[in-house]
């Protein structure tokens, strides 16, 4: 029987999600004993109760990237945007990929199963201690994680995946082309260019920012351009931005720097310092981006956007930023998701007039700092979130002495991800083997990241061991 009094389930679906993220939040800094954990339990047991003696039972569902409640899709909510981040994590690195509650939940129940979570969080497997902790609760029970990539399929992928990136930087290269010609080009294609990326980040996050890592020293604008297209992308998904917005997203961090087209080519490639006059110059390609892109055939509301942001990504709250606006409004939302993958990029490549790339976890920390002032608090979170403690790509030095590449990460641990040695304990050159830094020989891990390193001091091309 449906009462009236009650809301429907797809309404509440994001508070369930929020205070059961509350609930392992607390109980991780707390003891259960505390009133913040008591608190957040009773709450739950008191919403929860009503729903599954209305429904029969409830269960939450995590599939890809998305909270499913009874098979029906949570919509992301702006406000719990952090609790949803939380959940899913947890979630993934409990391998956990459903709960379901039936019959009447007590606080009682909830304490066992939150020891149990808390508890499984220290094991090699996850999900069996964990079920095996609730074993005993009659009303819980918890379905493992299902596996989305397919590991016999991986070289295959990564095969779509480089040919998805690269076919990006040669579509970019031919539209940069195009646009110093003065000739038009097409939005359309654009689309569909970013609609491939848009699907394989759906599917295979890790690997496409992967490629970002690649940074090439002469066709640099280019590939900055996807790599600033791949992570803004990325970064939406893990806002939770629908589809749609994620292909407008993809498409307008493409064309950011597009006004950097009209730079002459030699300010532009300046190995050295620039003087006041090519800064000045370097400073009206946010505007020349607006021009370039209302000159554009396919002209619509997306373009609209795209001009807003090649006008916005470089404007900060604080005197750095240029071209220097009245500060009326809030910038948008896909300026300041840009300008985060924009500044990571940039940092992070060997750019002609920056010869000093850093090292993507020095980058990061830069960019904290600069939270606030210049960079959207939330999103950089986010960012951080997503890119990793060690992305893709960051060169390191083992407690082995081994140099290696951070090949893939570990959700579970992220400070021990996979790493490919490219060099040996001697200094020697190798051909590149992998190697796990989760595995552990009697108890002790085997090998543990010391430090991160330039890869431009040992003359490393990433490109040759990524591809
Ligand atoms: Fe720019
Ligand atoms: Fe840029």
């Amino acid at each position: 029987m449906v009462s009236n009094e009650q809301p429907e389930l797809s309404k509440v679906a994001k508070d369930i999600v929020n205070l059961l993220a509350a609930i392992v939040r607390t109980s991780q800094i707390h003891d259960p004993s505390n009133i913040a954990v008591v608190n957040s339990v009773d709450k739950f047991v008191a919403m929860i109760n009503p729903l599954i003696a209305r429904e029969g039972s409830i269960t939450l569902e995590l599939v890809g990237e998305y909270f499913y409640i009874n098979e029906t899709r949570i919509k992301f909510s702006m406000e719990y945007l952090l609790s949803f981040d939380t959940l899913m994590r947890e979630f993934k690195k409990h391998k956990l990929g459903s709960i379901t509650f039936k019959g009447a939940i007590t606080a009682e129940d909830m304490r066992i199963f939150l020891k149990a979570f808390i508890a499984s969080s220290f094991s090699d497997t996850p999900f069996e201690t964990l079920s095996e902790g609730i074993e005993d609760v009659e009303s819980l029970s918890v379905g493992v994680l299902r596996k989305i990539k397919d590991e016999a399929g991986d070289q295959d992928i990564r095969k779509v995946v480089r040919r998805t990136y690269f076919n990006a930087v040669s579509f970019t290269k031919g539209v940069m082309s195009k646009v110093k010609a003065g000739e038009k080009i097409n939005v359309k294609r654009a689309k569909r260019v970013v609609e491939s990326m848009v699907d394989l980040i759906l599917d295979q996050e890790e690997l496409l920012v992967g490629m970002t890592a690649i940074k090439d020293y002469d066709e640099y604008t280019y590939h900055h351009s996807v790599n600033v297209s791949v992570l803004a992308i990325a970064l939406g998904q893990r806002l939770g931005l629908p589809k749609k917005s994620l292909l407008e997203l993809g498409l307008v961090a493409l064309f950011h720097d597009i006004g950097k087209t009209e730079v002459p080519i030699d300010v532009l490639n300046k190995p050295t310092a620039f003087t006041d006059e090519e800064w000045r110059i370097m400073k009206q390609h946010p505007l020349w981006g607006v021009r370039s892109i209302l000159k554009m055939k396919g002209f619509d509301v997306v373009s609209v956007r795209a001009a807003i942001v090649a006008f916005e990504h470089h404007i900060r709250h604080d005197p750095t930023g240029y071209p220097k606006t009245m500060q009326l409004s809030e910038l948008d939302l896909y300026s300041r998701i840009v300008s985060i993958a924009d500044q990571y990029d940039s940092m992070t490549s060997a750019r002609v007039y920056s010869r000093n790339p850093l090292p993507p976890d020095r980058a990061l920390s830069i960019m904290m700092e600069r939270a606030g002032a210049q960079l959207d608090p939330l999103l950089l979170k986010f960012f951080i979130n997503m890119v990793g403690v060690f992305p893709v790509g960051t060169l390191v030095m083992l407690n082995t002495k081994e140099l290696g590449l951070v090949y893939s990460s570990n959700a579970m641990l992220p400070d021990r991800p996979r790493v490919m040695v490219i060099m040996d304990s001697e200094g020697r050159r190798v051909p590149g083997y992998i190697v796990d830094l989760a595995e552990k020989k009697d108890g002790k891990y085997t090998r543990t990241i010391m430090k991160t390193m330039d890869p431009n001091k040992y003359r490393i091309n990433l490109a040759e061991y990524m591809l």
